[in-house]
């Protein structure tokens, strides 16, 4: 191939040069062990909400009945932000000098969520499995958070109060709203009728 030619080089591969759950020197002022402990603990809570974004957009696509239109448009405004946290955990592991987890199939490999039926379960238990989801998450990124404060990770511990555990808890508030049994249009304590 002559040296002017504008033909990009196609069908290019190299091995890994930098492994998964490995970390670079990076000059942050944090010691390498508090590093690498933020990146495993950040790419547990980044493989959950990943998987916890999917079942937002399975449960947005499958939604059913009389509440479909605002459950479909709810659900769809949680993905959407599930999908700028998972890019602020993803940006923090690079940050730290890590390795993101980016590939769905190592997702699936490290989520603790468990998978739902392939099919399509009752309205509530839809609500319910991705409250469930958001729990487990929470539980993780109280417990994350504090230790990685411990180890003088202000900016993971930042970002796992700020983002993680208040976006899931406005979007479990949001949730559990869903599964409150109210009269719609008889109140319980209204006179019988004449
Ligand atoms: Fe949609």
């Amino acid at each position: 191939m002559s040296s002017d030619s504008t033909q990009p080089w196609l069908h290019q591969h190299s091995k890994e040069v930098q492994q998964f759950g490995t970390v670079r020197q990076f000059p942050l002022g944090l010691s390498y062990d508090a590093r690498m402990y933020s990146c495993q603990r950040l790419n547990f809570s980044l493989a959950d909400s990943q998987i916890l974004y999917s079942l937002y957009k399975k449960h947005h696509w499958l939604m059913r009945g009389p509440t479909f239109y605002q459950l479909h448009l709810l659900l769809d405004k949680h993905a959407s932000e599930q999908l700028a946290l998972i890019d602020k955990l993803a940006e923090r592991v690079q940050t730290l000098g890590g390795v993101a987890v980016g590939d769905p199939r190592q997702v699936a490999e490290i989520t603790r969520v468990p998978r739902p039926p392939d099919g399509v379960e009752e309205v509530p238990a839809m609500v319910s499995r991705l409250l469930e989801a958001h729990e487990m998450i929470l539980i993780d990124a109280h417990d994350a958070a504090s230790r990685v404060a411990e180890n003088g990770d202000d900016g993971t511990n930042d970002l796992l109060v700020s983002d993680v555990i208040r976006t899931g808890e406005l979007q479990a508030w949001f949730l559990a709203e869903h599964l409150v049994h109210t009269p719609l249009v008889r109140s319980g304590e209204a006179a019988p009728l004449a």
